[in-house]
């Protein structure tokens, strides 16, 4: 067992800020509403991946678990989620259909052995969720309504009519408020990850370390967003990252705010390998209305016989992909959009359900009627303007099949993972699966790994933050400047369609921005934005940097100075880091 103190070696070493602080281990009484900077599992995030796994821990482990969330609970990718949830539930459908529509968009860099499991252990994860109370559509006859999107042979999407993620997120919160096991803290912003780099030297530890020694991680240096101070939060026995994507690192994208690359930053910064960044997925309909914030038009449209026509009333998709049309993998039909885009040098395409039975639009599709209503579109009438957007990133921390990663006691899962399954390109509906399962299949590690724990107890002692030298931040425009300028060059040299003339110069150009922000972060006390710009450069750093590294075309990732895929030299996956 890992015991971990400050550096006083006083637990309770109070700050004014810490007053009422609670020490899991000392005390036997516990209220939720106490202030915790120690905890035995540190979750990082409340969407699908960090609620699921924070669930899986406590029941599974005993112990108590600390979720720390920046913004308001709910506030994340999952709870946009329409489609659904990909699952072998089907009559007539077989694990080995899902599995090979998996590999088939994937473009020859899934990992199989990931796929296999993500298949086979889908459908238990679905019964999880109903166990716990999530609400799917169903069917006159009672049994689950399944959907149908682009690359799947059949329909297989669970889901809640179009607001999938919001039911999920809704079940997860209440089972994990419920417990009594886990504590959710919002508005606290993930900093960076205490691993031995933050270590002070001493107890067998010479406070430098060396690259050949593998890491551990510790906890985290957690922002309290109200009062503006960080402390060490303490994970005595593991970290779980599960902060989600990283859309927000281009113009336009069809993710919230949040998605701002955060976990992936740090954890390429403590030192993990980061994989796939440059597999970025566009989904080819978010609605175009420049004067408001992106909203998605769900492939399950598609699925549901929406097809897609160019200004000029041309249903293009025939061109592109003849035998699966609109239903094609999304990096063909993001791309056949672009192509069209810059064909005819418009800036929207439509996509279509007019033709469709009008009520049977309104009562699948409840909330893009109503979002595309508020807009004066009557999609049941007229056809929705839509572009695509950045939507998933395929890749991010390296994980093992279950969740581990190069950092002992670090964990990973969701979309902040590059588990293997997507490989190049993801699957519709998958990525939801993706995370329950990682996350279940991580608390399972864990579990696993402490009744066979039999390492000697190691005290640690981790450096406070140090805010010494430090101002509070006057420049915001800089900030929001910078912001700006990473979204647009991400936007127009790091898009759907790549060469090495516009990644070289995003690359030159975003070392500099990155250096500047450095610069600022060094001598500037830590605000979130001022930590999201930070994270957005970090990972759209290493998005290009991975672009440039593969020197083919393959799945979402397409260039034109290498326009076919080179299955002898790059079928293998892009590592960046230790
Ligand atoms: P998220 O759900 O994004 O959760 C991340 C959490 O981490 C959030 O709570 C966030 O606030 C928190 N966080 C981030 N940084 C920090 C920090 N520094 N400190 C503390 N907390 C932090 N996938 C499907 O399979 N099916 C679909 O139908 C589908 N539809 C989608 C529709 C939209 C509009 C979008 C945007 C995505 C969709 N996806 C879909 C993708 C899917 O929703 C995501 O990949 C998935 O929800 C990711 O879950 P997650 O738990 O990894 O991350
Ligand atoms: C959608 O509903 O189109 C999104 C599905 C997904 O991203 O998997």
């Amino acid at each position: 067992m890992l015991y971990i103190s400050n550096q006083t070696g006083n637990f309770e070493k109070s700050p004014s800020r810490l007053e009422g602080l609670f020490v899991f281990r000392c005390s036997l009484h516990f209220h939720k509403s106490e202030f915790h900077t120690e905890t035995d599992v540190l979750v990082l995030g409340s969407g699908s991946a960090g609620l699921f796994f924070a669930l899986s821990t406590a029941e599974q482990t005993g112990l108590r678990v600390l979720i720390v969330t920046k913004k308001e609970r709910s506030e994340s990718n999952t709870n946009y989620a329409q489609g659904g949830i990909a699952s072998v539930i089907a009559e007539g459908d077989t694990l080995e259909s899902h599995v090979q529509d998996t590999l088939i968009a994937g473009a020859g860099l899934c990992h199989e052995d990931a796929v296999r499991v993500l298949v086979q252990e889908g459908p238990q994860r679905i019964q999880d969720l109903v166990t716990i109370g999530a609400r799917f559509t169903r069917t006159k006859s009672g049994s689950l309504d399944l959907g149908r999107e682009g690359g799947h042979s059949t329909n297989r999407i669970v889901h809640a009519r179009d607001y999938t993620g919001r039911e999920l997120e809704r079940a997860l919160l209440h089972a994990v408020q419920e417990h009594p096991r886990i504590t959710i803290l919002e508005n606290h912003f993930a900093v960076e990850l205490l691993t031995d780099h933050q270590r002070k030297a001493g107890a067998g530890w010479d406070g430098r370390g060396s690259r050949a020694e593998r890491l551990s991680c510790y906890g985290a240096y957690i922002l309290d967003e109200a009062t503006g101070k960080v402390t060490i939060c303490r994970a005595h026995s593991a970290v779980m990252l599960a902060t989600g994507g990283v859309g927000q690192a281009y113009l336009h994208t069809t993710n919230p705010v949040i998605a701002t690359g955060d976990g992936i930053a740090m954890a390429y910064r403590a030192g993990a390998k980061i994989g796939n960044m440059e597999f970025i997925q566009f989904h080819p309909t978010s609605l175009y209305a420049p004067e408001a914030h992106s909203f998605l038009i769900s492939e399950a449209v598609r699925g549901a016989g929406g097809i897609l026509l160019n200004q000029a009333g041309e249903r293009f998709m025939t061109r592109y992909d003849p035998a699966r049309k609109e239903l094609a993998p999304r990096d063909i039909v993001a791309r056949a959009i672009d192509a069209e885009l810059k064909r005819r040098g418009d800036a929207y395409v439509y996509l279509d359900v007019s033709h469709l039975n009008g009520s049977a639009i309104r009562d699948e599709f409840p909330s893009i009627y109503e979002r595309c209503k508020e807009l004066g579109i009557d999609i049941t009438k007229e056809p929705i303007p839509v572009v695509p957007a950045a939507h998933y990133s395929c890749g991010g921390v390296a994980a093992s099949l279950d969740g581990t990663t190069n950092i002992d006691r670090l964990y990973v899962a969701g979309e902040s993972s590059m588990t293997g399954v997507h490989g190049a390109n993801r699957l519709a509906s998958n990525s939801l699966l993706e995370s329950l399962v990682w996350a279940k299949r991580a608390a399972e590690h864990l579990s696993n790994r402490l009744r066979h724990e039999k390492a000697k107890p190691v005290k640690i002692t981790l450096k406070e933050w140090d805010e010494s030298g430090t101002e509070n931040a006057e420049e915001w425009i800089y900030i929001s400047h910078d912001h700006t300028e990473v979204q647009q060059l991400m936007w127009d040299y790091v898009g759907i369609v790549r060469s090495n003339y516009r990644l070289e110069r995003a690359l030159r150009r975003m070392k500099l921005i990155r250096k500047e922000i450095e610069d600022y972060y060094r001598k500037t006390k830590v605000t979130v934005p001022l930590l999201e710009l930070r994270n957005i450069a970090e990972v759209a750093l290493l998005i290009v940097r991975s672009a440039l590294r593969r020197k083919e075309s393959r799945g979402l990732h397409y260039t034109t100075d290498y326009p076919k895929t080179d299955d002898r030299h790059w079928r293998h996956d892009t590592i960046i880091g230790q």
